[in-house]
Formats: C-alpha cells, sequence, structure tokens
C-alpha cells in the first residue's frame, strides 16, 4: 500500500515562498510516489477574526496558486477543509484525548494570541483539528515547514493515546521537511517569513516583479561589520539562490563569498533573476486559471467528494471503537 501524505495550508490570499520552499515543493514532490491529499484549511483560518465577505475568494485564489505551483488534480486530491465536515468530528474526539497542559505549551498559540485582542478558543484548539485533518485519512507523512513540528508532534500524542485506549487504528505521524524549512523574512531576517508581519516580510509567489525585485533589493545583509559567521540575512539570500538558482551560479558567488570578494548588490541581483526566472512559468500558468476559475471550482468540489468517501469511511470505524453514533446502539 502507498503511504498516504497530507498537508494543509491555510487560504491567505497570496502564498508567499516561505510556503512554496517550505512546503509546497514536497507536496508537488510527493505526487509522483504518494496518495497525496492537501487542503486549504478555511476551519483554521477563521480561529482568528476574519470577513466572510472576502474568505471564499482567498480559498479559490489559495487553491488556483497550488494548480500554478504543479499540484495536479489527476493524481492529488486538493479540496476545502469546510467540505468535508468530518475534520471537526474527529477534532471534538481528539479533543477529549489532549490534554489541556500540551495545548498551553503551543509556541505558535503564545505568539499568535499576543497579537488578538480577541484569544478564541478555536485558536488554542487549532491543534487539535489540525491533528485531526491529518488522522482522518490516516495519513503517517507530512510535508510542512519548520513551525509546525510541535503540533505534528502533538498529533503523534493523540494518535498513540487513542490507539492506546481504543485499539490500534492510527500510523504514526512523520514530518517532512524541505531544504528551506524556514525561510527568514527579507526585511528582518531575525523572523520568519510570514504575511502577517506585514508586506515587506514576505514575497509572494505571485507577486509582480517589480515589488520582488525591489524587495530583493531593499533586503537586511549585514548590520555591522561581517563576522566569522554569515549574517542571517545573507544566508537566507544565498538559500534562495539554491533554491532557485543552477547549482554553478550558487557555487561561483559562494566562492566569492567566502573569499571575500562579493558585493552584496551581486548577490542580490543574482537572486533577483533566478528567483524571477523560476517563478515566471508559474506566475503565466495562473494568470491562464485566473481566466478559468469556474474550473477551479471543479476541481474542488471532485476534491472533496473524493476526500469525503474516505473521511466517512474511517469515521465509521472512528465512532465504532469509541463507541459513539447510531451504528453504536445497533444490535
Ligand atoms: P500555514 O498556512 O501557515 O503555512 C503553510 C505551510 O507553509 C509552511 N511555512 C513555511 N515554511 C518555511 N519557511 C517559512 N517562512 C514558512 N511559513 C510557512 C508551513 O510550515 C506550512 O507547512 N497549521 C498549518 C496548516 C495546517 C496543516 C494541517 C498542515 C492545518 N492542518 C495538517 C499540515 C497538516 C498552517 O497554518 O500552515
Amino acid at each position: 500500500m502507498k503511504e498516504r501524505v497530507f498537508s494543509g495550508i491555510q487560504p491567505t490570499g497570496e502564498m508567499h515562498i516561505g510556503n512554496y520552499f517550505g512546503a509546497v515543493v514536497n507536496y508537488v514532490r510527493l505526487q509522483e510516489q504518494h496518495d497525496c491529499i492537501y487542503s486549504i484549511v478555511d476551519y483554521h483560518a477563521i480561529t482568528v477574526e476574519h470577513d466572510p465577505k472576502f474568505l471564499p475568494a482567498k480559498v479559490l485564489s489559495m487553491a488556483a496558486d497550488l494548480l500554478a505551483c504543479g499540484i495536479d488534480p489527476k493524481r492529488a486530491i486538493l479540496f476545502v477543509q469546510s467540505h468535508v465536515p468530518e475534520h471537526t468530528e474527529l477534532a471534538w474526539i481528539f479533543n477529549c484525548l489532549t490534554s489541556f497542559g500540551d495545548l498551553g505549551r503551543m509556541t505558535q498559540f503564545k505568539d499568535k494570541s499576543e497579537q488578538q485582542e480577541f484569544v478564541s478558543a478555536g485558536l488554542f484548539d487549532y491543534p487539535v483539528l489540525q491533528a485531526a485533518d491529518i488522522l482522518l485519512y490516516r495519513a503517517s507523512k507530512v510535508p510542512v515547514g519548520e513551525d509546525q513540528l510541535q503540533h505534528l508532534e502533538l498529533a503523534r500524542r493523540i494518535a498513540r493515546r487513542f490507539n492506546g485506549r481504543f485499539g490500534e487504528f492510527f500510523p504514526e505521524v512523520e514530518p517532512i521537511l524541505s531544504e528551506a524549512p524556514r525561510l527568514m523574512s527579507p526585511a528582518d531576517p531575525g523572523q520568519k517569513m510570514s504575511k502577517s508581519l506585514g508586506d515587506k516580510h514576505y514575497i509572494g509567489v505571485m507577486e509582480p516583479e517589480a515589488s520582488i525585485r525591489e524587495k530583493i533589493k531593499t533586503a537586511v545583509t549585514d548590520v555591522g561589520p561581517r563576522g566569522e559567521q554569515m549574517s542571517p540575512g545573507v544566508a537566507n539570500l544565498f538559500l534562495i539562490l539554491k533554491l532557485s538558482a543552477d547549482s554553478k551560479l550558487y557555487a561561483e558567488l559562494e566562492q566569492a563569498y567566502q573569499a571575500g570578494t562579493l558585493r552584496y548588490v551581486r548577490l542580490k541581483e543574482a537572486v533577483a533573476e533566478s528567483l524571477l526566472g523560476m517563478l515566471r512559468p508559474l506566475q503565466a500558468r495562473r494568470r491562464e486559471l485566473e481566466k478559468d476559475l469556474g474550473s477551479v471550482r471543479l476541481v474542488l468540489e471532485d476534491g472533496a467528494s473524493r476526500a469525503r468517501e474516505i473521511a466517512q469511511q474511517n469515521m465509521k470505524e472512528i465512532r465504532r471503537l469509541m463507541g459513539v453514533g447510531p451504528e453504536s446502539l445497533k444490535a
């Protein structure tokens, strides 16, 4: 049996290159050999304040971005989390198997709750829903960035607790990290690239060329004199170069850096050119999809019905093991 892969991405409206290099490249790579399920997690997005007027467009836009990046609906299932209600049903069951203390230790909750005036119970419970997302499909491989490792560890704990108490059902969840598990903000390389920090802290995969060039041009490199170690800003630029340029160019600039002859203007130009060269075909595909959002809707519809089939089957067994649901009363 092929191992099952699951991952989720929030419908933030726009994918950034941290999402792309940290997770999406692996989504695409894994579809070659595995049974892959990818979800746009709108129930995670509503754990903080959101505007219902814009959410559907953001969901659709993220779906189009994923398709443009190479998700192939013939090989992988792509669907929207809220279209498969079993996610929330399993989340409730998992709530009863998760300790309050474990949730309180989640660093992402601590960070995110500080940014909110109103801290919802949903935000606190977010990692439990994430565990349900993965385990509903009995997935064992989860491509993510480093910021999700603690959540996956919790999913493992929940699965073990379930298996121990109600019978072996869930597999061990294992993260799959890319070469860039934590891409940093160009404007503040001490922080990870993220949309919530503001516009200058991320580079959108579908962003116009001029603004990508500008963000790379103004990216922070060395602050103060050059030390022994490569500064985080320079290391981040080299990482983007490694991921998008041919290895010859990367090696050449790396050597120049070691020799102390590299001018950062040259490095930045190379990063901008390589990155744009890589993004252009994705952006072209995305423009085509924009003209045909009806077909994107169909992909999501079909994805939800395929996901639902697996979810319903597994949920039936989970209810049976737990002693709940209408089947449990049948003689
Ligand atoms: P989200 O939507 O914040 O991010 C989607 C994916 O992108 C990765 N990522 C990064 N990787 C490297 N460098 C960065 N700067 C960077 N920023 C984001 C994230 O690690 C993630 O893999 N809770 C999840 C969504 C989710 C999920 C799931 C993931 C819900 N259910 C089940 C896996 C399995 C999240 O908010 O990701």
